[in-house]
């Protein structure tokens, strides 16, 4: 029997930020359309064509949806050129499809790949997230701290006070009592509407003025974030959340057993992963498609774990006439 190559990430990671960069290209007509269906399934389109080109033996672990809610890239369906690696592959062909619609900040495509077995199989229920960037000690801040226990132990792990330190919130009514705690810190809180895997990278992207990211967004997103980070460096937690029986039943047919587990980012991917996201609209990690007449150009950051090596791209192609 012919022997399964290994999963060389070198190789395989500019294959990765091709796939990344198709489905942003893809959903380039309808940014500011304000229809977000027409935009994910333009980028899932677009996303899934290029992941078919590619020689591996892919397996969707994070996907759309369950096979019956998702015609395209759902979970455990089988992607590649049948030929090469067996491998894990998280995805989110638009994450921040109402960014998209609205042409608003931080729309990315994002897509991450490791060995089989590398990343957690989680189901889309929300995750409770907490995310710090590189050069802390192991376990600073943990999820078991309140909000603003959290800030006073980064603000005296980095020497400064509570008041230095920034905090970016998914604003939803859900964390109204959570920004309360916050705000008796003193410190700023960034604000978005969506796109929380963006929110966690902002961590480990000091430009961005970001400390720190916490609060509840889905759980799909937050292993593609533990990816990213596993790149970029710094630590991140995630607790499944469940709301009823039914989201409990999802996770244990994913396999999840201890429904309350805490996992740390390195439990959320286990091995070296490979990691491409592209900017869709102008954002703080990457800046959008750029149109001019008849050309396209999109920006990628391509990164691997295992070197920690961050590579961001330009890439101009012509638009082809119909
Ligand atoms: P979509 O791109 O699927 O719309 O997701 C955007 C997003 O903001 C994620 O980044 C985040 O994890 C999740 O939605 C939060 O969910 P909710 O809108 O239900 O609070």
């Amino acid at each position: 029997m012919p022997e399964t190559p290994d999963f060389n990430d070198r190789m395989l990671s500019l294959g990765l930020a091709r796939v990344s960069e198709a489905a942003a290209m893809a959903s380039a007509e309808w940014i500011g359309r304000g229809d977000e269906k027409a935009a994910d399934q333009a980028a899932v389109n677009g996303m899934r064509e290029q992941l078919n080109k590619l020689d591996i033996r892919g397996v969707v672990v994070i996907g759309e949806g369950e096979r019956d809610e998702a015609p395209m890239l759902f979970i455990g369906e089988e992607v590649g050129a049948g030929d090469g690696p067996e491998v894990d592959i998280a995805l989110d062909p638009l994450e921040g499809t109402t960014l998209t619609a609205k042409d608003m900040p931080n729309a990315l495509t994002v897509i991450a790949m490791g060995p089989r077995g590398s990343m957690l199989h989680a189901p889309d229920v929300y995750m409770e997230k907490l995310a710090i960037g590189p050069g802390f000690h192991p376990g600073v801040v943990t999820l078991d701290m309140a909000p603003a226990e959290r800030v006073s132990a980064l603000a005296s792990a980095r020497g400064c006070a509570t008041s230095d330190i920034t905090v970016c919130v998914l604003e939803r009514p859900r964390h109204e009592s959570m920004i309360e705690d916050l705000r008796g810190t003193g410190c700023a809180i960034r604000l978005i509407t969506d796109g929380d895997v963006a929110g966690v990278m902002h961590c480990a992207e000091p430009q961005t003025g970001i400390d720190m990211y916490m609060g509840s967004g889905g759980a799909p997103e937050g292993v593609l974030a533990a990816a990213a980070l596993k790149c970029m460096g710094g630590q991140m937690f995630g607790k499944l959340l469940f709301r009823n029986g039914e989201e409990e039943a999802r996770a244990k047919a994913a396999g999840i057993t201890d429904l309350n587990r805490i996992y740390a980012r390195d439990d959320m991917v286990t091995q070296d992963v490979i990691f491409a996201a592209t900017g869709v609209t102008d954002g703080s990690i990457l800046p959008g498609i750029k149109r001019e007449p008849g050309f396209l150009t999109a920006e990628t950051v391509l990164m691997r774990s295992k070197t920690g090596s961050v590579r961001r791209m330009s890439y101009r192609n012509p638009v082809r006439q119909g």
